[in-house]
């Protein structure tokens, strides 16, 4: 093949993306460009983000978005080879605006469009970032998904296990709100965490006298909520303090959890004898200090390659998306303007 200009886009969430990335034969891709425009201060009111504001919001920024990434990357449209875009899973309206783009553009240039899966494209970041060798084991974990994958192919992914309710990032945004910390909770409860006693409120580690590696996160939140208004029953509020014990609390619960069930995703992972055993983190929580440290002992306990990619590249970005389109495509994969948004889309 030769040298290939790819343009990502994403808008399944609430940012909207878009970066391009090159591919020259015999060399790892390179991002020109990767725009990601958040709609943090739209949704702030709201405590989450509201499915309507964010499409609009999408429909209105993605033409702006694309131009600037091209403009960033220093190349015109018809320089593009293939349109890679999310088609799923997420927020119908985001999504969408993003396929119906990505079609015109296809269209309109007489360029191949490949529809991408959003959590291929965490998935696929670590061979982006790091040249990662199929097989290798991803814990994604963000606000929206929380699963133990291997990834064994742009197309091919099994999944060992994952949450079964509430994703982690879910519970630390959910944890900043009943303690009154700003959002997103969790680099606030992460912060205020590293001042606590994990050991002065007891929470629950659920799921851990279960085998296998599914988690449950929610019933935390019922936990803390008893224990702050306790709290706030016999102080008459919460002190700084105690924000701090429950915080470390709540966070060293969710390290266990995950740590413990990594330790079994692993132990799996590790029984197909990969060649270059390497188990990477991808998503928003990855920035967690605390978890990636239990994450990386546990490696290196193992003898298995840690990998957790810059954080821009971690959180949601369209340069992924880009990649894993350019991974598709050069295993022969296009779509067609039937290509549909997916809400639901499990890999
Ligand atoms: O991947 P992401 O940017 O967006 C999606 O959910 O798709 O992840 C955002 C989530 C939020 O819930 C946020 O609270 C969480 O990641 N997060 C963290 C930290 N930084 C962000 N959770 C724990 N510790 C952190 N330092
Ligand atoms: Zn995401």
């Amino acid at each position: 093949t030769d040298r290939l200009t790819i343009l990502g886009i994403e808008s399944s969430c609430d940012d909207t993306a878009a970066a391009v990335l090159r591919h020259e034969p015999g060399k790892p891709a390179r991002i020109l460009s990767s725009v990601v425009m958040g709609q943090e201060a739209l949704h702030r009111d709201f405590g989450g983000v509201v499915p309507e504001i964010a499409a609009r919001a999408h429909a209105v920024k993605l033409d702006g978005c694309v131009t600037d990434a091209l403009s960033e990357a220093d190349v015109s449209l018809t320089d593009i080879d293939a349109i890679a875009v999310t088609a799923g899973p997420g927020l119908i309206g985001g999504v969408l605006s993003g396929v119906m783009l990505a079609k015109g553009l296809s269209a309109g240039l007489g360029r191949p469009l490949v529809g991408v899966n959003h959590l291929a494209g965490h998935a696929l970041t670590p061979r982006l970032t790091d040249g990662l060798a199929y097989p290798y084991l991803m814990l994604l974990v963000s606000g929206g998904h929380c699963q133990f994958l291997i990834v064994r192919g742009p197309d091919s992914f099994s999944r060992l296990g994952g949450t079964i309710d509430d994703a982690p990032g879910e519970a630390f945004d959910k944890t900043a709100r009943l303690l009154a910390l700003p959002q997103p909770g969790g680099p606030s409860v992460e912060k205020s965490a590293r001042d606590g006693d994990p050991k002065r409120f007891a929470f629950p580690r659920p799921l851990l006298d279960r085998p296998g590696c599914d988690m449950s996160f929610s019933g935390l939140k019922t936990a803390l909520l008893r224990q702050r208004d306790q709290l706030v029953a016999a102080e008459g509020g919460l002190r700084q303090a105690d924000r701090a014990d429950i915080c470390a609390g709540f966070q060293a619960a969710i390290c266990d959890v995950m740590t413990e069930k990594a330790r079994r995703a692993l132990d799996l992972y590790l029984t197909e004898a990969p060649a270059v055993p390497a188990f990477a983190i991808a998503g928003g929580v990855a920035a967690n200090q605390a978890i990636r440290a239990g994450l990386e002992t546990l490696c290196a306990e193992r003898d298995v390659q840690f990998v957790a990619p810059p954080l821009r590249l971690c959180t949601d970005n369209a340069a992924m998306i880009a990649y894993a389109g350019l991974e598709l495509f050069l295993a022969g994969h296009e779509d067609d303007m039937t290509l549909a948004a997916r809400p639901r889309w499990p890999l």
